[in-house]
Formats: structure tokens, C-alpha cells, sequence
């Protein structure tokens, strides 16, 4: 019997719910061919930061203040500004060599916390051609003075900022650490979000006992990552309306299923796929596809959050009431 993996993430229809999170993986034609050799079914390139378009606005900027100033009629010979090339060109000329070399969705990643006019690169990116903006709204609140209102509302802003200037969906790739993380992801939904993407990976720093200093770590994830998304999945799946993402720990086909079944539209993928190269994805594919088989499931569909909240036979799972449960069963040869 065969089974039907399609899927629609972000209103596009995809083959199987296999994609190919943003990392250095996704950030070549190369490798961007590679991945849609494994079978891949869809790309998110690595990010474009505000800070780079940022810095290229300020040093254009610049180079016209200092010229103008050398004499007036200097200033003629400068173009307007929003003809200048100020904006980051190579990212813009990877999306349209992506859409010239791949047959699968493109999605390009828009990384930044303020509000402000770095958000007009939104509609460069879909005329560059791009299939779907992700916005990784990057912020640790690290002031006593933000409030977790301001945080919140400058999440809303950014995804409303993004949101009209496009037609295309923009999903928002967010932080675990909301209060009241359903609330937000519902808000973020109603802001224009067509996708959310759980869970942003935060680098967290280490402190080197040799140098005595403090450096960021780039860890890649292992499986013990999934749950924080599985359970987040499993709680919003048909309470937002939103597609939802998961992105964080995937690494085996157990795991993809586990993500599917809590209710994930589709699952990204970056350190499996850096450490066992863009083959893994076959081998993810095939080997949901026999699971499946050998459960009669007919398709991707009929799985998709059967195990939600809202499906599951014991919806406290996902809450605290097995939390108490889990701590006193837990058994050491020292307690
Ligand atoms: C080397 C590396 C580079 C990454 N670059 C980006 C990036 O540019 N933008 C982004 O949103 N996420 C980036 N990520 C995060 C991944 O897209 C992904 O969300 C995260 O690694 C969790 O998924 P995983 O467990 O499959 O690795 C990067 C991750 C790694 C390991």
C-alpha cells in the first residue's frame, strides 16, 4: 500500500513534511542542489541580519555625505538613494540563483529585533523571487527595564512591519521563553504570521576556564532536544491558525513521526543534516514512510496531530499534571 506523505506548510503544498532548516547547509547552489538531490522538500536559506542591512544603508549613506560634501554639484552625481545599491545585493542574488537552480519551494530568513525601515528588505525578497519569508526575531531581553508587554508587542510589530509589505506568508521562527507562550503564538497568528516555527535555538555562551573569557558555543543539537517542541506543537495544533513548524532536535525518522503526530505541518532539519550530509533525508523519509506502512496510515494527513492535545487520549500529558507523576517514578541506584 502506498503512502501519501504531501503536506502544506505555509499554504504550499509539499511532497513530505522534510525541510531543510536554516544553516550553512542551505547557504550555497551546491549544497542547496544537494538537498533537493536527497529529495528534500523545501529550503529556508541562512539568515540575512538587520545588521547587514543596516550597515550597508549607513555605509552607502556615508559614501554620498562624503562626496556631496567634497563640492556641491558633487551631490549630482550621486543617485537618489533608493536607487543606490544599499541593500544587501548577495543575499538577494542568492535567492534568485536558488529559484533559477531548485524546483522546491524557496524560503528566504529575515533575522532581526527592531522595529524599523531594515523591514523594507521584505519586499525586495519577494521580488527576488523567495517562496515565504521566515522572520527570526533574535532578542534576549536583557535589561530590568523591558517589560515581558514590550517584548511581546515589539514581536507583534516586527511580524505586522514584515507581514504588509508582502504577499507572500511569513512565518515567524520564535523563542520558547514566552510566559504565556499559547497567547503569543495566537497574537502572533492574528499579526499576520502564517507560519511559526518552534523553536528558535538561542546560542548560549560558555565561559572558557583557560582564557578566563566568555564565548559564544555553537552546539549542535542531539534528540533530547525534540520534547520542548513536541510539546508546544501538541498544545497549539487547531488552537492557532498558523501552520506549524518544528524546528530543534530532529534527527531520527522516530523523531520526525513523534513531531507529526503532536501536530507539525513539517520538520526542519539543520544539525542532522550537517552531521550525516543531505542523503540523511532519504533515509528520514523512508523511514517514516515504513512506519506508517506498518501502521496503516494511509497519509501524512491522517497522522497530523492525532496525538495533539486535543487528540490524545490523556490531554494533561502535555501540562503539569504529569509532572508530579514523572518526578516520583524516577528511580536511581542511590535513592
Ligand atoms: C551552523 C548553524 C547555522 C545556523 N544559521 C541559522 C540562521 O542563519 N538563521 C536561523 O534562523 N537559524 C539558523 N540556525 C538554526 C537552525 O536553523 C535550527 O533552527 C536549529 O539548529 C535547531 O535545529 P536542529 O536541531 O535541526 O539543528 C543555524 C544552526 C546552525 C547549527
Amino acid at each position: 500500500m502506498s503512502v501519501d506523505l504531501r503536506t502544506r506548510y505555509l499554504g504550499l503544498e509539499l511532497p513530505h513534511p522534510i525541510v531543510a532548516s536554516a544553516s550553512p547547509l542551505t547557504g550555497s547552489i551546491d549544497s542547496l542542489k544537494r538537498l533537493q538531490a536527497a529529495g528534500v522538500a523545501a529550503v529556508v536559506l541562512p539568515s540575512l541580519f538587520e545588521e547587514q542591512i543596516v550597515h550597508d544603508e549607513m555605509a552607502a549613506h556615508h559614501l554620498m555625505l562624503q562626496g556631496a560634501d567634497l563640492s556641491p554639484e558633487a551631490h549630482g552625481f550621486f543617485p537618489e538613494m533608493q536607487n543606490f545599491p544599499t541593500g544587501p545585493d548577495a543575499y538577494l542574488a542568492l535567492i534568485g540563483d536558488a529559484k533559477k537552480a531548485l524546483s522546491v519551494p524557496v524560503i528566504a530568513s529575515l533575522n532581526g529585533c527592531t522595529p524599523g525601515g531594515w523591514t523594507g528588505i521584505a519586499r525586495k525578497i519577494e521580488d527576488a523571487g523567495a517562496d515565504a519569508i521566515e522572520l527570526n526575531v533574535y532578542f534576549l531581553a536583557a535589561s530590568v527595564d523591558d517589560t515581558s508587554a514590550a517584548v511581546e508587542q515589539r514581536y507583534i510589530e516586527l511580524v505586522e512591519s514584515v507581514a504588509k509589505q508582502v504577499r507572500i506568508p511569513v512565518a515567524v521562527k520564535v523563542p520558547p521563553y514566552f510566559s504565556a507562550m499559547a497567547n503569543m503564538a495566537s497574537r502572533l497568528s492574528n499579526a499576520g504570521a502564517s507560519g511559526l516555527v518552534l523553536f528558535n535555538r538561542f546560542l548560549q555562551p560558555d565561559i572558557d576556564l583557560e582564557e578566563l573569557d566568555v564565548a559564544p558555543h555553537l552546539v549542535l543539537s542531539t534528540s533530547d532536544e525534540l520534547r520542548l517542541a513536541l510539546r508546544w506543537i501538541a498544545i497549539l495544533r487547531g488552537r492557532v491558525g498558523a501552520s506549524l513548524a518544528a524546528t530543534g532536535g530532529a534527527h531520527t525518522a522516530d523523531d520526525v513521526t513523534k513531531l507529526l503526530l503532536a501536530g507539525a505541518d513539517c520538520v526542519m532539519l539543520a544539525s542532522s543534516l550537517l552531521i550525516k550530509g543531505p542523503a540523511h533525508i532519504t533515509t528520514l523519509v523512508s523511514g517514516l514512510q515504513a512506519w506508517m506502512t506498518e501502521r496503516d496510515y494511509v497519509s501524512v494527513a491522517q497522522l497530523k496531530g492525532s496525538l495533539s492535545q486535543q487528540s490524545c487520549p490523556d490531554p494533561s500529558a502535555f501540562e503539569r499534571a504529569n509532572y508530579m507523576k514523572t518526578l516520583k517514578s524516577y528511580t536511581s541506584e542511590f535513592v
